[in-house]
């Protein structure tokens, strides 16, 4: 496949950000649905994993059809991550994303993640590691702090480190990572939003390229962001809310409006679906992303309760998701 990386110029300006069993291929191919334009992230794959198997396949694969996409590595090994780089530009990525922002125990175990912020000397090194081993961009997504080392100036100190040794862009997650004490979920809630912090950093360092990421839920508060930040990045209110966000092709990028129905998205997304069933993927891998297309109407959840009752059978076919569509095109959905 090949690199598409003039597509994605400016692609950040919105995008989708990687959400671990929600941002997979089918969700990113159903989003694709919805805008032409916004930067697609995957899920975290783990750079040690990618180093060590043969058939990495099933960790990067990705239709074209969700350019402009960018792989979300996380680790701590500047090998590992050089050959994670080299996999993501052969593999036709536009981009590649250092997760340094993920505070699950299981990431801190291997030290990658959100504790990296502790140390951007050697989050400098890995990504030298990625420039060199690739031509593509490399890019950084982090909180503004954890635990204690949780000011400006760190916060400052960090991304200059970081960019000086070539991260090109960052998504900064608005809120600081409790690693001891939180659960990766208490750690996206309790500890508040300070999106001042961004803005400040953005002020002193107007010559960095900052995506703010973090409680931004409708297009309009991304526009009001981005009167001062280069990009927003929306994580759960774009899985909760796909439809929410079919403006934001003629707002943000100022290109032809993107007007889709529910009943439309599963019935473009049917050719697509029989592929992955010819090999031997189940429905619900699909199907179970279509329960948000459809909210806040009469009928919503038993529609939703028919869909998950019948696409979680063993054999499940296309038929499910025709009478989904249909029951919503009868309605005008
Ligand atoms: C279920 C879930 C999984 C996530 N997985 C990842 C991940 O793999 N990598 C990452 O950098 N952030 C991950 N995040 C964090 C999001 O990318 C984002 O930073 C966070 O949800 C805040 O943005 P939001 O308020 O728009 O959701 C995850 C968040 C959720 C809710």
């Amino acid at each position: 496949m090949e690199n598409s990386s003039k597509q994605t110029q400016e692609s950040y300006r919105f995008s989708v950000a990687p959400m671990m069993d929600y941002t997979d291929r089918h969700f990113r191919v159903l989003m694709r649905q919805i805008t032409r334009k916004a930067l697609l992230y995957t899920e975290m794959v783990v750079a040690q994993a990618l180093y060590h198997t043969k058939k990495p396949n099933h960790l990067l694969d990705f239709d074209t059809e969700e350019h402009p996409i960018a792989l979300q590595i996380g680790g701590d090994d500047p090998i590992h991550l050089a050959n994670a780089a080299r996999l993501a530009e052969n593999w036709g990525y536009d981009e590649i994303n250092f997760n340094v922002g993920c505070p699950s125990p299981r990431v801190q175990s291997g030290n990658f993640g959100a504790c990296l912020m502790a140390n951007p000397d050697l989050v400098a090194r890995c990504v030298e590691s990625m420039k060199k081993a690739s031509s593509l961009t490399v890019t950084v997504k982090h909180r503004i702090g954890i635990d204690n080392l949780d000011n400006d100036i760190l916060l400052q100190e960090f991304v200059d480190r970081v960019a000086a040794a070539g991260a090109q862009r960052f998504a900064i997650h608005a809120r600081k990572a409790w690693l001891k004490g939180l659960n990766p979920k208490e750690n996206r809630t309790i500890p508040p939003l300070q999106y001042e912090r961004v803005e400040n950093l953005k002020r002193n360092r107007p010559y960095l390229t900052i995506e703010l990421n973090g409680g931004l839920t409708t297009p309009a508060e991304c526009l009001q962001a981005l009167k001062i930040f280069d990009g927003v990045m929306v994580g759960r209110a774009a899985y909760k809310h796909p439809l929410r966000w079919q403006q934001i092709d003629e707002l943000i990028y100022k290109d032809n409006p993107q007007s889709i129905t529910a009943s439309k998205i599963i019935k473009n997304m049917l050719p697509y679906t029989q592929q992955h069933l010819m090999k031997n993927g189940q429905l619900w891998e699909i199907a179970k992303h279509f329960l948000n297309i459809v909210q806040e109407v009469p009928g919503a959840r038993s529609w939703r309760k028919s869909l998950s009752f019948k696409a979680q059978k063993r054999n499940a076919d296309l038929n499910v998701l025709l009478e989904a569509a249909t029951q919503l095109e009868d309605v005008g959905l």
